[in-house]
């Protein structure tokens, strides 16, 4: 028999714990031991009934994703198959739910005749987060324990319930306080001392009888925006819209067909390898994972600007005081004046109770006195991006603090290395460059300089877990790694728009690929003063380069995007809805003249190749450089910092899933046109000339 399932038998009732740390995930192994367990169970007449629960505290976590692909060895069921084995069963089968039981978990206790849960448990169909649908009968059983209502909410949203929403909707069956396997197999007992049939559940059909259609309607128009381009969403809905109009058998049969051509979708192996990336961001090469870390018991922000105040706010919102330092009272007043608002219009919208935001705002202090900081573990700066500036803090910042506090620059161009060596603590000195809105971008480029020590990136890395952030370790180079990959294409869209597409053109197609919004409508929202001195600082690095005229002449107008309601788009009174603008297409017609270009047609996949195109050589550029550690890393924070489709994996995947000598082809071509800003990277090259992928780094 096998490790990871342990088997004991007492008073008649056979015990099967699952003990496959750390998730107790239904690997190969498991899945053999528990039907190997179950079929002893079933010959033996001195076992009456089954228990099946987990070590630790997770019942079962779900299937080992990690086997998904390979051959299922001879002699170990598929989990659907166990399930069913299970459901059949004639001796009752009880599940007791120590843990988390998530997607194969939650399917496994369903097909069980009963469910009895601590607590603390949660429960939940989180596949949908993987880019598949459930495949062990769990849009088929949901909905019969729990109804249709809450089943789609669970399957759609993959979100986890507790375990009071689960028994009042009756997902489980009891809530047992205290022993929990003690009284699984008392009631294990009684169920089979009763002589009646084990209640199965593809028998209870009554909550999917006579279901009203439109509801499923409704989750599709709920769901229509935010999973355009998916597929696992829609076939959640109509899988559990199937359980209302199928047999329990023929829902199965279907449920199992959409499940196997999800998983070898290209959606379905995109979500799956954003689901490993991000675990292996975490993990530094040359940084063992025993580092140790230092203790963030309190925190300062410099600047109560745009980013300090929802930097603050990160803080608080873990639990952590913060001290925000500003120039004068005005300034500081203003910025905790924000950070107050943005509070309430969370509690307002319902996201945050009243209680919620007294607990942060009681956390946030303000001050315009350094030495009201000199206790903090952690200092941020996010002063205005200024080297003499940034440098004068950093060298007081060095002699108010204690000597262990680490100092973290949120600068997004400025090179570290030179901030440093204001302070004597060099190896104490990184960047932790925050996303805007700062309170809400999940991503966190942790930067490490020449001499930051292995103990402060080990922390910064750990921090970001702490405060909520998916934390990547990055270089130091212009822009690091995100804004690099950015500055490019968005540079070349500005030449595009210059030889005949229009702004508004060529967002449509960004965001039809999967992007929240297109270079411009996100220009507007950072700013085109910011993108216009970004590039006044990069005509000093890349003069001989061509430059983008029309971010010139849309910034001479003075339409520096929604905070002036009007960018390269119009904006109506309060509006966050850019209209395309007559002004800013005759502005663009007069440029193109103005540059001698005779504007042309560009179809909207030459716009899609080119602007990803350029960002993919750029990530491999920044690969070269070693500014990131691994081409996964880069489609992390392509997704979390901009939000690029989960669904196509990250720009070094989907570059993957088209084939690098493609890529590396239009790459030249690109080059031809735009000179050294699409310089092709010889890693690129290399790895089409190999036929290889980034994939084999
Ligand atoms: N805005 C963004 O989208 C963004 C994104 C990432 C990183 N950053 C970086 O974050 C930093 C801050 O940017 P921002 O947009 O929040 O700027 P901001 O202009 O909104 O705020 C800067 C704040 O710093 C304060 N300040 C100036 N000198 C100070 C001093 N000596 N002591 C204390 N406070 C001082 C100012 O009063 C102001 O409140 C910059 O380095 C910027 O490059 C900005």
């Amino acid at each position: 028999m096998t490790d990871v399932i342990r088997f004991e038998k007492k008073n008649g009732i056979g015990v099967i714990t699952i003990n496959n740390p750390p998730a107790n995930a239904m690997n190969f192994e498991a899945k053999k031991g528990v039907s190997q367990y179950i079929e002893a169970c079933m010959q033996d007449d001195a076992c009456k009934a089954v228990v099946i629960t987990g070590e630790g505290r997770i019942f079962v976590a779900g299937a080992d994703i990690s086997e998904f692909g390979k051959k299922t060895p001879d002699g170990v069921p598929e989990l659907e198959d166990l399930i069913q084995e299970i459901e059949n069963s004639p001796k009752p089968v009880v599940a007791a739910i120590n843990g988390l039981a998530l997607g194969g978990g939650m399917e496994l206790a369903m097909g069980c005749h009963y469910r009895l849960a601590l607590p603390t448990v949660k429960v939940g169909q989180p596949e949908v987060n993987l880019g598949f649908i459930p495949g062990g009968g769990g849009t088929q059983r949901l909905p019969r324990l729990a109804g249709v209502e809450l089943a789609l909410e669970m399957i759609v949203t993959g979100k986890p319930i507790d375990a009071n929403r689960a028994l009042e909707a009756g997902a489980i069956d009891d809530i047992v306080e205290g022993d929990l396997l003690a009284r699984a197999m008392e009631f294990a007992t009684e169920q089979a001392n009763s002589n009646q049939e084990p209640r199965r559940t593809c028998d209870q059909n009554e909550k999917v009888m006579n279901v009203d259609p439109k509801i499923f309607e409704d989750w599709r128009t709920r769901i229509s925006r935010k999973s355009r381009n998916m597929e696992s969403p829609f076939e959640c809905i109509n899988t559990v819209e199937a359980s209302t109009k199928m047999d329990f058998k023929a829902g199965l049969e279907n449920e199992r067909e959409v499940f196997v051509r999800l998983r070898d979708s290209d959606e379905g192996k995109s979500m799956r390898y954003m689901f490993f990336s991000e675990r292996e961001a975490a993990k530094i090469p040359d940084i063992p994972k025993d580092t140790k870390t230092q203790e963030i018991k309190k925190s300062a922000i410099i600047g109560s600007g745009t980013m300090g105040g929802g930097i603050a706010m990160n803080f608080a919102n873990a639990g952590i005081p913060v001290v925000v330092v500003d120039v004068d009272k005005i300034a500081l007043e203003a910025g905790l004046e924000k950070v107050r608002d943005n509070y309430a219009g969370s509690v307002s919208s319902g996201r945050i109770t009243k209680e919620n935001m007294d607990n942060c705002l009681s956390l946030i202090t303000g001050t315009t006195n350094y030495k009201d900081i000199e206790d903090v573990d952690i200092v941020i700066e996010a002063v205005f991006e200024d080297m003499d500036l940034k440098k004068k803090i950093f060298a007081e910042l060095d002699a108010v603090c204690k000597p262990e506090t680490i100092l973290a620059s949120n600068t997004s161009t400025l090179n570290i290395n030179e901030i440093a060596s204001a302070t004597e603590r060099p190896d104490k000195i990184c960047g932790t460059h925050f996303f805007s809105p700062a309170n809400v971008m999940k991503l966190l480029e942790n930067v490490r300089t020449e001499k930051s020590s292995k103990e402060t990136l080990a922390t910064i890395m750990r921090l970001a877990k702490i405060i909520g952030k998916t934390g990547v370790l990055v270089g130091i180079g212009d822009g690091f790694v995100g804004n690099r990959m950015l500055h490019i294409s968005a540079r070349i869209a500005e030449f595009m728009v210059e030889e005949g597409a229009l702004p508004w053109k060529i967002d449509k197609v960004i965001y039809e690929f999967g992007f929240p919004m297109g270079p411009f409508a996100m220009n507007d929202l950072a700013g085109v003063d910011v993108r216009f001195l970004i590039r006044q600082e990069q005509k000093k690095l890349y003069g001989s380069r061509r430059q983008s005229v029309i971010i010139d002449r849309v910034y001479e107008t003075g339409r520096y995007g929604q905070k002036t309601s009007a960018g390269w788009y119009k904006y109506g009174d309060g509006s966050r809805k850019g209209e395309p603008d007559q002004i800013i297409e005759d502005l663009i017609v007069k440029t193109s003249a103005e540059l001698g270009y005779e504007r042309r047609k560009f179809s909207d996949e030459e716009i899609l190749e080119t602007y990803l195109y350029s960002m993919i050589n750029t990530g491999a550029q920044v690969l070269e450089e070693g500014l990131a550690a691994r081409s996964s890393d880069i489609d992390v924070i392509w997704h979390y910092g901009y939000g690029f489709p989960r669904y196509w994996g990250g720009p070094m995947f989907y570059a993957d899933l088209i084939g690098l000598p493609e890529v590396y082809k239009k790459v030249c071509d690109l080059n031809k046109k735009y000179g050294d800003w699409v310089k092709p990277s010889s890693l690129l090259k290399r790895l089409a000339e190999e036929g290889k992928g980034f994939k084999n780094l």
